[in-house]
């Protein structure tokens, strides 16, 4: 299977949100296709990076990655992946993972410290994604699951011991998301 991964653009929101209408149940998906809606449109600065996954020019898979801001430890820097998905008929092989790896390598590139996500253990686990990160960097909303709340460090920067608070660009502010 030849799959290219690029940077996704404006124009590519009516494919991404049909990979997210058919890799999430109809429950979430209209909450995270409303979300790629919102992170595509907020595109002022370099705060929001999306990538997509294509196979023969069609777009299978899709993730997108915020700044987050600190409120109080200006020298730590990160960013949060959300959302993550694969249409069906490619799960499995190794889209997702390659999704993930190319927004490590990117963000790892330039500088950035950590990386936080908000899902499945089981899943991210594999990727390098820790509890113990997680742990120390305390979320702008209460969390549903918070056993899903991870991180992982993209350099060698200490692991604040006191938890820090963050809040993310616009898309993420909205508690339920959380
Ligand atoms: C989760 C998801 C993005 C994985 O994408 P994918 O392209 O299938 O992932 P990969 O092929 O890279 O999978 C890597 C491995 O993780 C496994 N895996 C997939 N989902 C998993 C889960 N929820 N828990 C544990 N393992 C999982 C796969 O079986 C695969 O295992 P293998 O390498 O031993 O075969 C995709 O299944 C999806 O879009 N699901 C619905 C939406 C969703 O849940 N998004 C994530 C939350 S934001």
């Amino acid at each position: 299977m030849e799959m290219n991964i690029r940077l996704a653009k404006k124009a590519d929101l009516k494919s991404i949100q049909t990979v997210i209408e058919t890799a999430f149940s109809d429950e979430e998906s209209e909450v995270i296709s409303n979300l790629a809606s919102d992170l595509s449109s907020e595109t002022a600065s370099r705060s929001i990076r999306s990538l997509i996954a294509e196979v023969d020019g069609q777009v299978v898979g899709y993730v997108s990655y915020s700044l987050i801001f600190l409120r109080s430890d200006a020298s730590i820097s990160g960013y949060i992946l959300a959302p993550l998905a694969v249409s069906p008929e490619h799960q499995k092989q190794g889209v997702g993972s390659r999704l993930i790896s190319s927004g490590v390598d990117m963000l790892s590139a330039d500088g950035f410290d950590v990386l936080l996500v908000y899902g499945d253990p089981e899943y991210y686990g594999r990727f390098g994604f820790r509890e113990e990160i997680g742990r120390s960097f305390v979320p702008p909303y209460p969390l549903a699951y918070p056993f899903g709340w991870l991180g992982m460090m993209l350099d060698e920067t200490v692991i604040p011991e006191t938890p820090l608070k963050f809040e993310c660009v616009a898309a993420l502010s909205k508690s339920d998301l959380w």
